[in-house]
């Protein structure tokens, strides 16, 4: 008998807070935001690609810096599939070795360039790749930019075996994990998403939620957090630095 231990979450799925705002004029703010990352790749860049539907905006109009691009490696088969159609090739990081430039999306952001990402499910690939880069640059619209990380459900990947057992430990701290359902990452995992945490250590929760066994990935990227936050709002891009 399979034990119900996920409790419902109380809010939208992220799959709908992934969309949420994609009116005209969000859109309009993702291209922004990925048009002034554009500016940070530089010649014979070995640059990463990360995931969602902001660095779709930068595939878009990655043609631009074509020529500045030496190699290219992305964190998901989703990007990767979209930058071959495209015309880029992709490679792997073996190949690529460490890179110059990380650029990908989040769910949220803080003022210490703190993130939440792992929406779409790419988390754990995301984190290698921004551990890999010397630069991250993260591009968001200002829906993104929060005060206390936590109100978009935490994504954690777990080992499918594990996922009950890490499930319970995630109670025990009082928040509430639900399974994506029918979801199974790049890596052959699942997806718990935990609802009602408010973050307000970032690097202690990632640590400790790293020592659960059979957790892979924490969506909390506070031991590596951005290194330039590009901000798009009604007003323009801003930039922020850690
Ligand atoms: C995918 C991610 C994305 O960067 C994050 O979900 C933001 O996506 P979007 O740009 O679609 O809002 O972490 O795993």
């Amino acid at each position: 008998m399979r034990a119900l231990l996920y409790l419902p979450p109380s809010r939208q799925s992220p799959d709908i807070a992934h969309d949420r705002g994609s009116t005209l004029d969000a859109i309009e703010k993702k291209r922004q935001a990925a048009a002034a990352a554009l500016e940070f790749v530089e010649p014979g860049c070995k640059l990463g690609i990360g995931t969602g539907s902001t660095v779709n905006e930068l595939i878009a109009i990655l043609d631009r810096v074509r020529s500045r691009v030496d190699v290219l490696v992305s964190s998901s088969v989703a990007s990767s599939s979209l930058l071959e159609a495209n015309g880029f090739q992709v490679a792997t990081l073996s190949q690529s070795g460490d890179l110059d430039l990380y650029i990908d999306g989040a769910d949220e952001a803080n003022k210490r360039l703190q993130l939440i990402k792992g929406g779409g499910g790419a988390l754990t690939r995301e984190k290698i790749l921004a551990g890999a880069a010397r630069r991250f640059v993260c591009i968001v619209d200002d829906s993104k930019l929060v005060g206390m990380l936590g109100s978009f459900p935490l994504p954690i990947e777990v080992l499918p075996m594990a996922q009950d057992f890490v499930a319970r430990q995630l109670l025990k701290l009082r928040c509430r994990p639900a399974l994506r359902e029918g979801f199974v990452t790049d890596n052959g995992n699942h997806i718990l998403d935990v609802h009602g945490m408010r973050i307000s250590n970032p690097l202690e929760m990632e640590n400790r939620l790293n020592q659960i066994p059979g957790v892979v990935t924490v969506g909390i990227f506070a031991q590596r957090p951005a290194d330039v936050l590009l901000v798009a709002s009604d007003g323009g891009v801003k930039e922020l630095r850690a």
